[in-house]
């Protein structure tokens, strides 16, 4: 098992991914903020089918979270994630420093709209998605991949980063993830740590009520009502819910009934202090 090189600054990254380019080599880009878990291993594992070289970032992006949010108390496993990262064959990792990242008088962010204001994730994390574009603009430029991938579990995010990389002209194609899941059908988050045993036992029952309201709509109930009945059964397992939405897959946009196009439902919820999300296509 080979060791992936380990950069911590820009320029050192910029070296390294530049001796590959000169090489012919392709470089494919899977950025993360570490806590690394199978579904983070799963992106690599596309990845590495995908380019000649595979870079993993490991960064905890502060400009993504609300001051009221995890930032400070975020999983921070660095060793655990470079032994998991060195197991799956990647080439690279880049743990850039706070201060190499956002250095002093740092003064510039990217500005929104479109799925990033579709009225989902943020309506409750209202600056999140201008923190989450700001960054992973900057990898793209930093790291300058042919491709970066990112898993659907954070489905906004991923029309968000699509949606940037195209309106900013980014020469990189955007690949998207399925969602890795316990077995018990819990979507794999670096935050199920959080969870309590108590709170653990119940998490499943988020993804289990959207797949039986999933499968109400598919033989032909009101959107609406089997929303409606998914909320009282998450909200009875001790939930509190952001949101339970039909969206259009592509837009975002809200769907009153089922026209062809493709559908995806997508919730968040908190159990304790703990907030879930997760999403499913209505299409399968
Ligand atoms: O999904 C994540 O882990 C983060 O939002 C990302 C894309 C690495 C940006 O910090």
């Amino acid at each position: 098992m080979s060791q992936p090189a380990v950069v911590h600054t820009i320029a050192d990254l910029r070296r390294l991914t530049a001796a590959w380019r000169s090489a012919g080599e392709t470089i494919g880009l899977v950025p993360t903020m570490g806590a690394l878990h199978a579904g983070h291993v799963s992106l690599t594992q596309i990845m590495r089918q995908k380019t000649r070289r595979t870079v993993v970032s490991i960064f905890v992006n502060p400009t993504q979270f609300a001051p009221n949010e995890d930032f400070s108390k975020y999983p921070r496993t660095f060793e655990a994630d470079l032994a998991r990262l060195a197991a799956a064959g990647v080439d690279a990792v880049f743990n850039p420093s706070p201060a190499d990242m956002y250095p002093d008088g740092f003064s510039t962010t990217i500005s929104l709209s479109g799925p990033a204001t579709a009225g989902l994730e943020d309506r409750f994390r209202p600056t999140h998605f201008a923190g989450v574009a700001t960054i992973v603009a900057k990898l793209f430029i930093q790291a300058a991949p042919d491709a970066a991938i990112f898993g659907e579990k954070d489905f906004q995010q991923l029309a968000v980063i699509r949606r940037m990389a195209r309106d900013l002209d980014l020469p990189v194609e955007v690949l998207g993830a399925p969602t890795m899941r316990e077995a018990d059908g819990l979507a794999m988050s670096s935050r199920n740590v959080y969870l309590s045993d108590a709170e653990r036992r119940s998490a499943p029952i988020l993804n289990r009520a959207m797949r039986e309201a999933a499968a109400k709509i598919r033989s032909g109930a009101a959107i609406e009502q089997a929303l409606h009945a998914a909320r009282t059964a998450i909200a009875a397992a001790g939930f509190e819910i952001d949101y339970l939405e039909v969206r259009d897959a592509a837009s975002l946009a809200p769907v009153e009934k089922p026209d062809g196009r493709a559908l995806r439902m997508l919730a968040a919820a908190r159990l304790g202090k703990t907030r879930l999300i997760d999403n499913i296509s209505l299409d399968d």
